[in-house]
């Protein structure tokens, strides 16, 4: 008899999968990012691996495998075949085209729902209860032909959204006050990246609000021309992009912070791409960034901030745009 035998008697076989499942559809840069965040900072107990390149999907899936025995013994697993993904509380979807240097986001739409098309049934059909959390871009625009072609809840499709540009904004934030990005406090919403609003009026450090020190902030007129820090987070992914060919970190560290809310079940608040039919006098049907408290079935409530009329001007614009690409869309 084996080796195994003599050293282990079996009470009963091993359950073939575990808890916090996610499954992570496409393994290039952006989903590996995603992939050891995920793995580094403890917040799945498996993780399947998805793409279209079977070789490369290999080669990541036994890549991270080997440094499992210096984190917790996640189970990994990795194949062409969605079967793999059966029963994952949380789908990513960081699969299709990304930008060529100068190229604008909403360039990839048509490219990237041809690729949806043929991913989300496939999700859905073996794991009907998942969160879907979309990454590939146009991200909001992708989030909403999710939530279409997916047929799931609005609360179970979610994109990472402006999460990351108000992860930029804070981190640009600490950089001019000398104070760490998690205790500056403001919120980047709408449409992740070229539309993006900036949130002035509750830019803060401990409630102390910058509005009220400067109530200029955020204007042409402010003489400290606060609104850079707004422009070089719309700006971050084309320099990233040029120098570097694609982003990856911090997107993957976005990503597994919000998974972490839904498997832990936590109601932090994250600013996610999310329908906002009815908030803010939005009438289109569209996804767009707004502070949200995420649980173990995703979006639970949407925060009402505040907003501004120049503000509320923006947020209307970007839903008029996207409203016109995913009229355009053959879904
Ligand atoms: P990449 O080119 O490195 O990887 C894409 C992967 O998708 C490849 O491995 C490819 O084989 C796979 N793929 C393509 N079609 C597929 C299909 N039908 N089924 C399964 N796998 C498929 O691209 P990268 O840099 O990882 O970017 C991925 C996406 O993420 C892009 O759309 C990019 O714009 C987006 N992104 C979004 C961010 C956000 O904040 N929402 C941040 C950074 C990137
Ligand atoms: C980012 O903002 C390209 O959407 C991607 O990093």
């Amino acid at each position: 008899s084996s080796l195994k035998k003599l050293l282990l008697t079996e009470v009963e076989p091993p359950s073939p999968t575990s808890g916090s499942k996610i499954t992570i559809v496409g393994v290039g840069q952006v989903g590996m990012a995603c992939a050891y965040a995920i793995l580094t900072q403890h917040v799945a107990t498996e993780i399947a691996l998805v793409d279209m390149n079977a070789n490369k999907l290999k080669g990541e899936m036994m890549d991270l495998q080997h440094g499992l025995t210096f984190l917790r013994n996640v189970r990994v697993n990795a194949s062409t075949e969605y079967s793999v993904t059966a029963g994952s509380r949380i789908c990513i979807i960081t699969a299709g085209a990304r930008q060529q240097e100068g190229e604008s986001r909403l360039n990839l739409v048509q490219r990237n729902v041809n690729v949806f098309k043929t991913i989300i049934p496939q999700l859905v059909k073996y794991s009907p209860n998942t969160v879907l959390l979309i990454v590939t871009n146009p991200v909001d625009v992708l989030t909403y032909v999710a939530w279409k072609v997916s047929g799931l809840p609005k609360n179970r499709v979610i994109g990472s959204g402006t999460n990351l540009d108000s992860s930029r904004f804070r981190f640009l934030m600490s950089e001019k006050l000398s104070v760490a990005p998690s205790s500056c406090h403001g919120w980047i919403i709408g449409e992740h990246g070229d539309s993006s609003v900036a949130v002035w009026s509750g830019v803060n450090v401990a409630g102390v609000k910058l509005s009220e020190l400067n109530p200029l902030i955020g204007t042409a007129e402010d003489p400290e021309d606060w609104e850079a820090l707004h422009q070089e987070v719309i700006q971050s992914a084309y320099n990233i992009i040029k120098y570097k060919g694609y982003t990856s970190w911090a997107i993957g560290t976005s990503v597994a912070i919000l998974c972490q809310a839904i498997l832990r079940n936590q109601h932090n608040c994250y600013a996610v791409s999310t329908l906002v039919k009815d908030h803010h006098g939005i009438t289109e049907e569209v996804f767009l960034s707004l502070p949200c408290i995420l649980g173990e079935n995703g979006i639970n409530f949407i925060v009402h901030q505040t907003l501004n009329e120049h503000e509320l001007k923006k947020l209307h614009k970007s839903a008029k745009t996207l409203q016109g690409i995913q009229s355009e869309l053959q879904l």
